[in-house]
């Protein structure tokens, strides 16, 4: 049996295609930065699979019974129940999006200049941690640094590194596990290292939370990975997961397929408190956190639809399937392959531009360009560092560019389309042309950079 998705189409959208001079226009017009290209110039996006999923009629339905009452809501009820099961955490609180959740749980945990040390911090995790006043400190596991191998669980972390920064001079205030890690080419953290590092914190009585937004798919490819996982269920794995943890933080806009909402779930009765304080004062009631009735309903519907096996068998099969194009086409993607998203090497493809011509980047405007695909680079116009005349100093130790696939929304045909595109250019990579700088802000430059090709 083929493995297709276990759901049909009952509503669609029509996509933009633009002709190449059209993209070419919108492209100068946005300063070569996707991030300013408007959604009409947009045949398939790849940006983000953040708050982009499709709802199922069962998901819109339920948002028709949103109950809007300010405090006590049944949607809210509703919701706690399903975040109850999912988790086992006996607080629970909603908020708008991951990063409020990240917000008000860093200011309560850690104490200026303590270390917060991750598998990988994502990036509004990281810029949390720093607004609170404490030190992002990222320990990938050894196997993480070979994007080649395939190795199953390079979303572990390093647990010698781990208990040395526990047992080092600084003060370690939290870690946080980032399931999937996302900064990390998507790569899933395994029950064993999860457990390993809850013994650890326990040792050092240090908190230990969850970075929980793709639960169901790490949960998944445990299932598939792991020795000794095989026979659970998503559910399952994910529940053994959480009661790891002292807790968690949780973007909903990935593995609750719905466009807003977040929450921070807790032991800590003490924490809570605090955490409610803030939460009132920042987010809305303890009820609401700043989210609709409807948007409760439908964050509870799409939990209990993303841990359906048939569901996460057909999308781990579909970003496998688009990984297993591109190479054949010649491009090669960190791997394993993960679910929400596939990371291109463009440094290995595009070999002509060194890093201060930014090939992520030059690789992600010609996805654009060739065929209307949007995403983004994660490499050195990301991360690199530069004096003030704009000299690198540091280049990114890699440069991917991610393709991050929404949940529910494309079709094989749409995945087979830009392996097609990512073909034609590695055709002829070197007509890829570089970038170089023109304008960039301090703080986050890649959201709002402007750059232009550097023309033979
Ligand atoms: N943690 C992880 C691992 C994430 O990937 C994200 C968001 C967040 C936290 C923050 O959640 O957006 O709801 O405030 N990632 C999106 C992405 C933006 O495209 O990867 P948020």
């Amino acid at each position: 049996m083929p493995l297709m998705e276990p759901y049909r189409v009952k509503v669609v959208e029509p996509i933009p295609i633009l002709t190449r001079a059209d993209r070419e226009a919108a492209m100068a017009r946005a300063g070569y930065n996707p991030f300013n290209l408007r959604a009409d110039e947009i045949t398939i996006d790849l940006l983000s699979d953040s708050g982009t999923g499709a709802l199922s009629a069962a998901q819109q339905a339920a948002g028709a019974i949103g109950d809007e009452t300010y405090a006590g809501s049944a949607s809210w009820f509703r919701f706690r129940e399903v975040v109850d099961e999912l988790t086992g955490y006996p607080h629970i609180f909603p908020v708008h999006q991951g990063r409020a959740a990240e917000r008000i749980l860093f200011n309560a945990l850690l104490e200026p200049g303590q270390l917060c040390v991750s598998n990988t911090h994502f990036d509004t995790t990281r810029a949390n941690v720093l607004l609170a006043g404490g030190k992002p400190v990222d320990l990938p596991c050894a196997a993480a640094a070979d994007l080649d191998s395939d190795h199953p669980f390079k979303g572990d972390i390093d647990l010698d590194a781990l208990r040395a920064a526990l047992e080092g001079p600084e003060s370690v205030g939290v870690v946080v596990m980032t399931i999937t890690n996302n900064g990390g080419g998507g790569q899933p953290v395994s029950m064993a290292n999860l457990t390993a590092v809850r013994d650890l914190c326990r040792e050092h009585g240090v908190p230990f939370f969850l970075d929980a937004a793709r639960f169901a798919e790490n949960a998944w490819l445990v299932v598939q990975r792991e020795p000794g996982w095989s026979d659970k269920t998503p559910a399952e794995v994910a529940r053994a997961a959480f009661e790891l943890a002292d807790g968690a933080v949780a973007s909903l806009k990935k593995d609750a397929i719905a466009h807003i909402g977040g929450f921070l779930a807790l032991r800590d009765p003490e924490l809570a408190a605090q955490c409610e304080l803030v939460l009132i004062a920042t987010e809305g009631f303890r009820t609401y956190g700043g989210l609709a009735g409807r948007d409760l309903e439908m964050l509870a519907q799409g939990l209990r639809e993303v841990v359906d096996p048939r569901y996460l068998a057909a999308r781990a099969a579909a970003t496998r399937y688009l990984g297993d194009l591109i190479k054949a086409a010649g491009v090669s993607i960190v791997e394993p392959a993960g679910i929400h998203a596939l990371y291109l090497n463009a440094g290995r493809l595009l070999t002509h531009l060194p890093p201060a011509q930014y090939p992520g980047h030059a690789l992600a405007t010609e996805l654009y360009l060739a065929g209307g695909i949007r995403c983004a680079e994660l490499g050195t116009l990301y991360l690199g560092e530069e004096d003030e005349n704009g000299v690198l100093l540091k280049a990114a130790p890699y440069e991917l560019v991610r393709l991050a696939i929404p949940r529910r929304v494309y079709t094989q045909s749409h995945l087979e389309y830009v392996a097609e595109v990512v073909g034609e250019i590695a055709k002829n990579p070197e007509r890829v042309p570089g970038y170089r700088m023109v304008s960039a802000p301090k703080l986050l430059r890649h959201f709002n950079c402007r750059v232009e090709p550097i023309r033979a």
